[in-house]
């Protein structure tokens, strides 16, 4: 049987902010369809997965981490539904995170995290160089101190985005497996879109949830069109064989020379080092020099890496915003919404991202917590608000 070409809700993009805004929309009682040539696809196939609100915070974002702490704190309901729902087991681990540092600078910079995430209110406990290592054996003898945050938990993104589709296709979402070349607007209005086959799909109203090709739909008037692009990052997965298991305990991770790196451990045995953070357009290349950058500082941390097997190498496209944090709900073209900019925590965001995103459809309004994140903090008349 075909999808129907009408529906109440159009999600365009079928990664996992799509997905989840397609599944909660349908659960809300919409008849909601989603568009992508391959859906399931997109940046979660590449992301590690790790739930960071603590260790990823920075200076300048404290408004996005209330949003990151509120999806953090409903992943253990969230991961329960969906596997409940469909049987698919999320590799959800609440194993914690250790960052660590490797030489004094490394070190100053922990300090001061460490002094941000206090006065933020988080916990996490400052470790010497023996601490770190009597919990993690495998990491350098070289490493001066860390932070233990037993709070920063991990998700298999892979699988978190299978139970998507499953849930999504048990909820009685469409899939149109095709893709979304055109926004159609009819007066001041958003109508549904013209896919690459030609066929005009229609809904009241129209999520685009494009990731980091949100910004390029046809068809968007200029002053709602978001202001995303992509951010590469490339990505090491290795296997730990059953002989070197446990290798570590819990996601390990250092800004090593000033890049990011981090190993995050599964239950499966799986190993996910990433990952590089590049402004190069579109480009998904797997370089050497990426690969190398990354084997060299991660074996810094835990030398005993390079007895692995290096089982994948990936690089995907973050959606990154101005402010780095995610545009969500209407925009002021009537019946476009966005659900779209979530540049490094996408995957920690997906749980209050289709809960919010449910929230607009059905109401118009955004709920009291994603209401920083309109995307009309980026109109015209939002910017000319701002002191020169
Ligand atoms: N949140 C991890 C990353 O974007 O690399």
């Amino acid at each position: 049987m075909s999808s129907p070409r009408t529906s109440d809700v159009l999600v365009i993009g079928g990664g996992i902010i799509g997905l989840v805004t397609a599944w909660r929309a349908a659960q809300r009682g919409f008849a909601t369809a989603v568009a992508d040539p391959a859906p399931g696809g997109g940046a979660a196939q590449v992301a590690a997965g790790m739930l960071a609100a603590v260790t990823e915070l920075h200076h300048g974002e404290q408004t996005l981490l209330g949003l990151n702490l509120a999806s953090a704190r409903r992943y253990p309901e969230f991961a329960a539904e969906l596997t409940e729902l469909t049987g698919h087991d999320l590799g959800y681990r609440r194993c914690g995170t250790l960052a660590v540092a490797l030489d004094s600078d490394d070190r100053a910079h922990l300090r001061e995290l460490h002094a941000l995430q206090r006065q933020s209110g988080l916990e996490s406990e400052w470790l010497s160089g023996r601490e770190c290592r009597r919990l993690e054996p495998m990491l350098a003898p070289g490493v001066r101190g860390g932070l233990r945050v037993d709070g920063d938990h991990q998700i298999d993104p892979r699988r978190l985005t299978a139970a998507l589709v499953a849930a999504c296709e048990l909820a009685g979402v469409a899939f149109h497996r095709v893709r979304a070349e055109r926004l159609s607007v009819v007066g001041e209005r958003a109508t549904g879109v013209v896919t690459s086959d030609g066929t005009a799909l229609a809904a009241g109203q129209v999520v685009l949830a494009g990731g980091s090709l949100s910004g390029r739909l046809a068809g968007v008037p200029q002053h709602v069109l978001p202001p995303v692009r992509p951010v590469k990052g490339q990505v090491l997965r290795l296997t730990v064989p059953p002989r070197h298991a446990p290798f570590l305990n819990r996601t390990v991770r250092a800004v090593v020379r000033g890049s990011q790196v981090y190993l995050v451990p599964r239950e499966n045995g799986e190993l996910v080092v990433g990952a590089t953070s590049e402004e190069l357009g579109w480009d998904t290349t797997v370089t050497a020099g990426g690969v190398y950058e990354l084997l060299r500082d991660a074996h810094e941390l835990v030398p005993g890496i390079t007895e692995l097997p290096l089982t994948e190498t990936r690089a995907g496209l973050r959606p990154g915003s101005p402010d780095n944090a995610p545009l969500l709900g209407p925009t002021e073209l009537a019946g476009l919404l966005l659900a779209t900019g979530h540049y490094r925590n996408g995957v920690l965001l997906t749980p209050v991202t289709g809960d919010a995103m449910a929230h607009a459809l059905a109401t118009g309004e955004l709920p009291d917590e994603a209401r920083p994140f309109t995307p009309r903090r980026f109109g015209a008349a939002a910017l000319s608000e701002q002191p020169a």
